[in-house]
C-alpha cells in the first residue's frame, strides 16, 4: 500500500452520508490522491440530518476542498450549495461538491460515471435503444446521461407506473418526446439497465428470463452481489452483461478529475475497489 506524505500543506476531502462506514470511497480516493502526488486525504463524515445546514460553513472553516454526498443527502444538500452544474440542477441531486472561487459547486457524477463505464467496455450508446427498470434517484441519473450521450430511444418501466411517467415527461421536455416511452417495449431494445433494488437482498430478477432474450446487453447497477439473478439469466442466454462496479468506479473517477484537474489512476482505483469488495 502506498503511504501518504502528510505535511502542513495536506488538504482534506471526504464523503458525507448516514451511514458512511461501509463506503469504499475513502481508501479509493486517498490512494488515488497519493498515486498522482496530490497531497490530500479523504475521510468518511457521518452527518446527522440536523447538522446539514451548518456543514458547509464547518467545511469552509476546516478548508475541506471537496466531498462526495451519499444516501440520504444527495437531494437534501442541494439548497445549501452556491452553484450547480446543469446536470445537478436538472436532477435536483448532487454527489460531488467542490470549491470554486470561494463558492460551493455541486454536480452529479453518477450518470456520467455510468455512461463512461459502458464506453470503457466498448458498448455504444449513441443511436441505440435501452430499457430502464426503475424510476428512483439512480434511474433518473442514468436516464439523463444516456440521453445526453445520444441514446436514440429510452423505455422506462417502473413498478409504480406514475413515477415512470413523471420521469419520462420531464426527460421529454429536454430531449424530445419521440425519444421516450413508458413501459416495456414489445420488441425489446439493445440495452437493459436495472436501476431497481430487486436482486440486492434476494435471488430475484426484476424481469422474467423469457423477456430478457429481447436484449443484447444487460447492466445491473447492483455490484454486491457481483452477479444478480438478472445477470445470471443474461449469462445463461449468452448476452453481454456487466454489474454496477463500473458505475461505482467511474463516478469516483469523474469526481477525482473534477477535484484534481488530472486524469485519475483508474487501474489503481479499480484494484482498490475490488480488494475492498472481496473483504466484505
Ligand atoms: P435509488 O436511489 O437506488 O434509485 P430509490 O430512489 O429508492 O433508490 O428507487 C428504488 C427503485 O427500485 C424504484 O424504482 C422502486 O420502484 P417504485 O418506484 O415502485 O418504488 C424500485 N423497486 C424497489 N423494490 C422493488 C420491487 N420489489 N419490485 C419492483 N421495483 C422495486
Amino acid at each position: 500500500m502506498l503511504f501518504p506524505a502528510i505535511d502542513g500543506t495536506t488538504t482534506l476531502y471526504g464523503i458525507i452520508g448516514n451511514p458512511v462506514a461501509h463506503s469504499f470511497s475513502p481508501l479509493m480516493h486517498s490512494q488515488a490522491f497519493w498515486q498522482v502526488g496530490h497531497k490530500a486525504l479523504y475521510l468518511p463524515f457521518p452527518v446527522e440530518p440536523e447538522d446539514l445546514p451548518q456543514l458547509l460553513e464547518a467545511f469552509r472553516i476546516a478548508s475541506v476542498q471537496g466531498f462526495n454526498v451519499t444516501v440520504p443527502y444527495k437531494e437534501a444538500i442541494v439548497p445549501f450549495l452556491d452553484d450547480l452544474t446543469e446536470e445537478a440542477q436538472l436532477l435536483g441531486s448532487v454527489n460531488t461538491v467542490w470549491r470554486e472561487a470561494g463558492r460551493w459547486k455541486g454536480h452529479s457524477t453518477d450518470g456520467p460515471g455510468f455512461v463512461r463505464g459502458l464506453k470503457e467496455r466498448g458498448w455504444q450508446v449513441e443511436g441505440r435503444s435501452a430499457t430502464l427498470l426503475g424510476a428512483g434517484g439512480s434511474a433518473k441519473a442514468v436516464a439523463f446521461s444516456l440521453l445526453k450521450a445520444g441514446l436514440a430511444q429510452l423505455h422506462i418501466k417502473n413498478r409504480t407506473r406514475a413515477k415512470a411517467e413523471e420521469l419520462a415527461s420531464k426527460l421529454a421536455e429536454i430531449f424530445g418526446a419521440d425519444r421516450l416511452s413508458v413501459g416495456l417495449p414489445e420488441g425489446g431494445a439493445d440495452l437493459l439497465v436495472n436501476c431497481t433494488s430487486v436482486g440486492l437482498k434476494a435471488d430475484l430478477s426484476p424481469l422474467p428470463k423469457g423477456q430478457l432474450e429481447a436484449y443484447r446487453q444487460v447492466v445491473d447497477i447492483i455490484y454486491n452481489p457481483a452477479q444478480t439473478r438478472l445477470l445470471k439469466d443474461a449469462q445463461d442466454l449468452g448476452l453481454e452483461w456487466d454489474n454496477g462496479l463500473a458505475m461505482l468506479l467511474y463516478q469516483g473517477v469523474e469526481s477525482f478529475e473534477i477535484w484534481t484537474g488530472r486524469p485519475a489512476p483508474v487501474a489503481l482505483m479499480k484494484e482498490t475497489l475490488a480488494a475492498q469488495l472481496q473483504g466484505k
